[in-house]
């Protein structure tokens, strides 16, 4: 019987769906007590996107997923499962992914959600990658999509400066030996669960009359240990990944990191003494997307030409949790 765990797995096509309407640091500074200065200054961040009224996660999410389809070359219906990664599913049950298979036309194929944070891309492709190194399925659409302005509390400049919409997919099949996901380092630490959190809908806070307008139901973080968490974790878990894969840092062809702050991603960047041209940013156009922007940069890089078969590209997410997953990629498209 063939090994089937060395079989090689890879992106073989990504998709992206960034809602049209564009929320500029000019327009916020009208509503809450903040600067165009403050906010480019402190995260890098210039704009951001806001999905659609009457619109939720699994519409864009399915957007994305057609998109990576069709670049992948294939047809839908060759999808054996869809694995979405949300923090703003469209409800706490079913699962966004389902919506997304229903969205889709697919009938019958596996369909979950994973909760992850912003590290929930690299988790979903970790799993969907070893669904296919089993043997169990070939082709695996993992999608990273997130509607944050819902959960945002508008009138939080702590917050609400610092996040956007959208989606992104990625095409999981075989690919020549060699190539495709070389490592993953996943890993989390539950005690940090208070430091991003939305603490109000779940099992713990019910939605009840007298909560019902707390800001208990909006997106609650702290900022400044999250960001000193990110810092240190970003290169940890990269470096574990590179070792994972018996490469160095200096093979490294392209960073992805989770894009949440400029001040972040130069902080990481200059600890593990990269070269910030190997680094892909693009924070300053969408903010903070959690799940979503792993993949969105992804298919950008690709798009923009910073990411070429034979390239090695790394992925570095960490979020709420707190978790935190990287993964090296030998580029196979
Ligand atoms: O996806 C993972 C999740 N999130 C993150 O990765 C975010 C991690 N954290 C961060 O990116 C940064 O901590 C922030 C951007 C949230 C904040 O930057 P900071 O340099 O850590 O600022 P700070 O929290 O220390 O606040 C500095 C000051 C405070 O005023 P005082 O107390 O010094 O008078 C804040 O009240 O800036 C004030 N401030 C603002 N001022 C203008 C906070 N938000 C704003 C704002 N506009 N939007």
């Amino acid at each position: 019987m063939p090994n089937c765990n060395n079989l090689s797995v890879g992106i073989v096509g990504t998709g992206v769906y960034l809602p049209e309407t564009v929320l500029t640091n000019a327009e916020l500074e009208k509503t809450v007590d903040t600067s165009d200065e403050w906010i480019r200054s402190r995260s890098g961040i210039c704009e951001r996107r806001i999905i659609n009224e009457g619109e939720a996660t699994s519409d864009i999410a399915c957007r994305a997923a057609r998109m990576a389809v069709q670049d992948a070359g294939i047809s839908l219906q060759e999808v054996d499962a869809i694995v979405v990664a949300t923090v703003t599913p469209d409800m706490l049950f079913p699962s966004t992914a389902c919506l997304v298979q229903n969205g889709l036309g697919l009938n019958r194929v596996a369909a979950f959600d994973v909760g992850a944070g912003c590290s929930g891309f690299v988790y979903a492709m970790g799993i969907g990658s070893q669904f296919i190194k089993t043997g169990m399925y070939n082709t695996v659409l993992v999608i990273g999509a997130e509607s944050l302005s819902r959960i945002i509390n508008w009138q939080d400049r702590n917050t609400c400066v610092l996040f956007g919409d959208g989606a992104g997919a990625a095409v999981l099949r075989p690919v020549p030996e060699g190539f495709g996901i070389l490592s993953l380092d996943l890993g989390a630490d539950g005690s940090g669960a208070d430091l991003l959190k939305l603490p109000a809908g779940g099992s713990r806070m019910p939605v009840t009359h007298e909560n019902c307008c707390s800001t208990d139901h909006y997106l609650n973080m702290s900022g400044r240990e999250v960001f000193k968490f990110a810092v240190k974790i970003i290169g940890e878990s990269a470096l574990n990944a590179l070792e994972k894969a018996g490469l160095d840092k200096k093979d490294v062809d392209c960073f992805i990191p989770h894009q949440a702050n400029i001040r972040i991603i130069e902080a990481a960047v200059r600890r593990l003494n990269l070269p910030m041209d190997k680094v892909f940013v693009n924070v300053q156009k969408y903010g903070n997307t959690s799940a979503a922007s792993i993949p969105v940069a992804v298919h950008e890089a690709v798009a923009e030409g910073r990411i070429k078969r034979g390239d090695i590209v790394v992925l570095v997410g960490f979020g709420a949790g707190l978790t935190w997953g990287a993964s090296v990629i030998k580029w196979a498209k």
